[in-house]
């Protein structure tokens, strides 16, 4: 469960330096400041907050400073969702939210998995208080957030002691040649999922679990096939890890990429957008089933639409599910171009024809009944809520790995043989819905979300 944080006690300080060789010299630092300040006589006065923050501060290095060494790395990463987390603005706008409508008793609570260093290091009260983020944190989950992962402290996501601050950077080199300006050290745990669960499973501050990408994944048969995060969203290619260092033939990609891509200026947005289509397209199979022609005399002819999940490593859509829409889109007219049926279509602002759009609570226009979306909605004490932080319950509709969803439509047939019915289905996609990004107070950024297309059929029948 995520708790929320508490100042650095004086205690899990010394935990977290227990075995390293520098508490020696941080016992004696501070002895040294205690013996020039404290004239009582008391050299056990524990250290402070200051000092822990100080402690991160110098150990949590800037993404920079690795591109030095690390040039294809910082690329990769610098255009990821993690390098955009804390300027995200459709995360900033939330976090705002989230403290006006809990009073500020959340404060941090968006920061533990969005930026860990700025509670480690900053102290912010929560994302907005810019004065207080320092230009490490604005970096989201940088290179160190991941890099200084302690030895077996998989559990709580900021607390302290699951960061390590001595010069080593961990990962999955065995054999690690030495550089002048880190120590390495292999650590079997990257390539293992565990590393992404602290973030990749979301509890609210009531214990409940909202986005569970890591627990649906660990459910599946993937762990079993050997296939981490890490094997879809890493891919390897052979290359030099750092700068000087030798040809490996397994390097890893950092981009990492799911659904999001940036709503602002920032790079890689195109490769970003092109890469999101490439891994929809792949992560499901669309089957049509309908008769080969339509008899009048039945009135309606049914069209099976079959969704079926087949290489996503976890349920589609995963995360952040309450946001997400995958949805289906089915036309058929006749061969004069009449339609006979339609769902899945927009309304003017955008939106789906449900509970999101502004012109079907208005009575403009008809509620699409036909609607199947993929998603997951939050609700609280019975009601949807667009504050999934706030939720009691979340209702799932999303597919799980290697499991299917079948629809079934039952289209009218026009009452005169040799005329023909048009079919075109579209599995689409996106992130977010217009509705959301206007309750974020961030109408401007509608028209750079993408719509995905994931998989499309078309074809006719004839009427007999
Ligand atoms: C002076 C050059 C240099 C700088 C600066 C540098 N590294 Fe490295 N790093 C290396 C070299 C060389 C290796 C070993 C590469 C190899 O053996 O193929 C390495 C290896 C690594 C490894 C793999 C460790 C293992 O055993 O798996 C990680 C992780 C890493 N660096 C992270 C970082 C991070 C994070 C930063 C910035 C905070 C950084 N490095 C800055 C040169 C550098
Ligand atoms: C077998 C390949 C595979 C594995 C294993 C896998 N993923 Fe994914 N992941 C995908 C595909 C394909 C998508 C795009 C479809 C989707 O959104 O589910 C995706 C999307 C995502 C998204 C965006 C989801 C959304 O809808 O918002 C996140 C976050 C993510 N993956 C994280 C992870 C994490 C963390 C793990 C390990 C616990 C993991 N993935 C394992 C293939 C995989
Ligand atoms: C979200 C977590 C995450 C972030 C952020 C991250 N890395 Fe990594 N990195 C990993 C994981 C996991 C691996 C090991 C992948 C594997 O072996 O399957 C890795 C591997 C590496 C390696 C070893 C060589 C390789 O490619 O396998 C280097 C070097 C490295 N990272 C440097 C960096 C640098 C530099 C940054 C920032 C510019 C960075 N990483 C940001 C998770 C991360
Ligand atoms: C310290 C927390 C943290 C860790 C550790 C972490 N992530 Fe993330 N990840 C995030 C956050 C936060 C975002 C979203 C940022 C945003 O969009 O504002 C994200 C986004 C992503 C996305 C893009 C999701 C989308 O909707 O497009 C993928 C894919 C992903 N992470 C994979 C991984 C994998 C794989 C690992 C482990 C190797 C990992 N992450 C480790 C915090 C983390
Ligand atoms: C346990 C870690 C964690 C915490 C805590 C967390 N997030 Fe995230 N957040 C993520 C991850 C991981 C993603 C990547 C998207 C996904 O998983 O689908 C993400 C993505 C997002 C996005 C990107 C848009 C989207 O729909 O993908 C927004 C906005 C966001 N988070 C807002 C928040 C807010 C507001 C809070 C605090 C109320 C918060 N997050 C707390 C892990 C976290």
């Amino acid at each position: 469960m995520l708790r929320k944080r508490e100042l650095i006690s004086a205690y899990e300080l010394f935990a977290l330096f227990r075995n390293t060789a520098l508490i020696a010299a941080f016992v004696s630092v501070l002895a040294v400041a205690a013996g020039c300040k404290d004239d009582s006589g008391n050299n056990t006065a524990p250290p402070t907050r200051k000092d822990s923050s100080e402690i991160f501060r110098k150990a949590f290095a800037m993404p920079e400073d690795c591109r030095v060494c690390h040039p294809q790395h910082f690329e990769e990463w610098q255009r990821s969702m993690h390098a955009y987390a804390m300027i995200d603005p459709v995360y900033l706008a939330f976090d705002s939210i989230k403290n006006i409508r809990s009073n500020g008793k959340l404060g941090q609570f968006c920061l533990e998995c969005h930026s860990p260093t700025a509670i480690l290091i900053d102290n912010a009260p929560h994302s907005s208080a810019k004065d207080k983020i320092s230009p490490i944190s604005a970096h989201g989950v940088s290179c160190d957030v991941c890099h200084r992962l302690a030895p077996d402290q998989p559990s709580a996501v900021t607390n302290s002691s699951r960061f390590t601050t001595d010069s080593a950077r961990r990962g999955s080199i065995i054999d690690p040649v030495p550089n002048s300006y880190h120590t390495s050290l292999y650590d079997s745990r990257y390539e293992q999922s565990i590393v992404c669960k602290n973030c990749h499973d979301m509890y609210t501050d009531g214990g409940l679990l909202i986005e569970k990408t890591y627990t649906e994944w660990k459910n599946s048969s993937f762990p079993g096939r050997a296939l981490s995060c890490q094997s879809c969203h890493m891919k390897f290619y052979s290359g030099k890890a750092a700068k000087g260092g030798p040809d490996r033939e397994r390097v890893h990609r950092h981009q990492m990429v799911g659904v999001d891509v940036p709503l602002i200026d920032f790079p890689g947005r195109e490769e970003t957008i092109a890469e999101v289509q490439d891994i929809l397209h792949y992560s499901v199979k669309m089957d049509v089933l309908a008769s080969e022609s339509a008899r009048i005399s039945d009135k309606t002819l049914p069209i099976k639409v079959k969704i079926i999940n087949v290489l996503t490593g976890h349920s589609i859509p995963s995360g952040a599910v309450f946001n997400r829409q995958m949805w289906l889109e089915v036309i058929v007219t006749d061969e004069r171009g009449d339609t006979l049926f339609a769902t899945g279509l927009l309304d003017r602002n955008g939106d789906l024809r449900n509970n999101t759009s502004e012109e079907v609570k208005a009575g403009k226009i008809k509620y699409d009944s036909n609607l199947v979306v993929y998603t997951g909605s939050a609700y609280k004490h019975g009601v949807e809520t667009h504050f999934a932080w706030e939720a009691d319950y979340i209702e799932e509709r999303m597919i799980p790995p290697f499991d299917s969803r079948t629809n079934l439509f039952n289209i009218p047939i026009p009452k005169r043989s040799g005329a023909d019915m048009r079919i075109s289905v579209r599995l689409r996609f996106r992130a977010m819905s217009p509705a959301l990004l206007r309750l974020a107070g961030r109408a401007d950024l509608i028209e750079k979300l993408p719509t995905f297309e994931m998989e499309r059929y078309s074809g006719t029948i004839p009427v007999k």
